[in-house]
């Protein structure tokens, strides 16, 4: 490879790498949505009362890169030496807690009289036996270590843990949070985005960051104009307009012409039918249906959604679709 193309190649490489971390908030006061959660934070690290944490919650919404500001406010230049951030999906056995976790929570900092903190991700991924070796661990070292435990699904921490902890939620960033943050991207990397364009992008990221940031950076990387056709283009999601066609032909059309034609459009453009269900259901709620036919229908569109989420056929799940439109319409 010439030297050029390799120059390039590791641009791009870097430039692919970086958005969702470039755009990391480094402290509190930037991180966007979640006031209530950042306020309390802000205020128990200010009156010197950091609890153990636990921050639960979906995909994106800021866990890790929040107790990483409430380090960077905790400790500023110290964070070296006061903070050790484990992984727990890499070993979820009692090994972890038995070697890492109790060589760090049992050791002083030299020249420190604050403690230390253990961020502990993915922490609903450790075994029963860790769990509970780790509820005794956070109870012997409290004086020198607070413990912030993060994960996805909190039925999967023991009560115990959960007890020992102050829980925050993390729910999914509102809609305007995010965009206010993707309009600031937009800015920074002085991208050509229509309205459109950043409403789709919002909208597809459905208040998962992580997730929102990553449309934002794959599409910019596939076209120089940025509207709502690039943005469903790039994530293969059902284009609204199709979605609109979709929904009049099963209000109306008799089962084959409907079944054929939904069929089309799904070959045609490479969707699967439980992309369309999900779309689907947002605009069925605005038709005027009777309250028994809409009722009928959304019932099917649930068993649809969860036949077709355990493997059942697209084919058989189709004609479900059109069949339930057509018992539905004609309450
Ligand atoms: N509140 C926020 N404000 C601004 N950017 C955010 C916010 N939350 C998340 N992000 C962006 O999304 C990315 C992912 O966030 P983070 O890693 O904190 O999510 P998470 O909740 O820990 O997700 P997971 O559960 O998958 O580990 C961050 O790098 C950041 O760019
Ligand atoms: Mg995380």
């Amino acid at each position: 490879m010439s030297n050029k193309n390799k120059k390039t190649n590791d641009k791009n490489k870097k430039d692919v790498l970086m958005w969702v971390e470039k755009y990391r908030p480094g402290t509190l006061e930037t991180l966007a949505s979640h006031e209530h959660i950042i306020n309390t934070l802000t205020k128990l690290i200010e009156e010197n009362n950091f609890p153990h944490l636990l921050f639960y919650g979906s995909p994106g919404t800021g866990k890790t890169t929040t107790i990483l500001a409430a380090a960077n406010k905790l400790y500023g230049k110290n964070k070296m030496g006061h903070v050790l951030e484990l992984n727990a999906s890499d070993d979820r056995g009692i090994g972890i807690v038995q070697n890492q976790i109790k060589d760090f929570a049992s050791t002083k900092t030299l020249f420190s009289k604050q403690f230390k903190l253990l961020i502990l991700d993915e922490a609903d991924s450790m075994t029963k036996p860790a769990q509970d070796a780790l509820r005794r661990i956070i109870e012997k070292y409290t004086s020198n270590v607070r413990f912030c435990l993060i994960g996805n699904n909190i039925e999967k921490i023991s009560k115990a843990i959960q007890s020992r902890c102050t829980k925050f939620r993390f729910s999914p960033l509102k809609p305007r949070f995010v965009r206010q943050r993707i309009e600031y991207i937009i800015k920074e990397e002085k991208l050509n985005v229509t309205e459109n364009g950043i409403d789709s992008v919002v909208r597809l990221g459905s208040g998962d960051m992580r997730r929102t940031i990553n449309i934002l950076q794959s599409v910019s990387l596939m076209s120089e104009k940025m509207d709502q056709d690039a943005v469903y283009n790039c994530t293969g999601n059902p284009h609204p307009k199709h979605i609109k066609e979709i929904l009049k032909s099963l209000l109306q059309d008799d089962f084959q012409v409907c079944y054929r034609k939904i069929k089309k459009i799904c070959q045609f453009n490479g969707f699967a039918l439980q992309d369309i269900i999900t779309d689907l259901l947002v605009l069925v709620l605005k038709v005027d249906l009777k309250p028994n036919g809409m009722c009928y229908i959304l019932k099917q569109l649930a068993e649809i959604e969860f036949r077709l989420s355990v493997g059942s056929s697209d084919d058989i799940q189709l004609s479900a679709l059109v069949s339930c439109f057509i018992i539905g319409r004609s309450f």
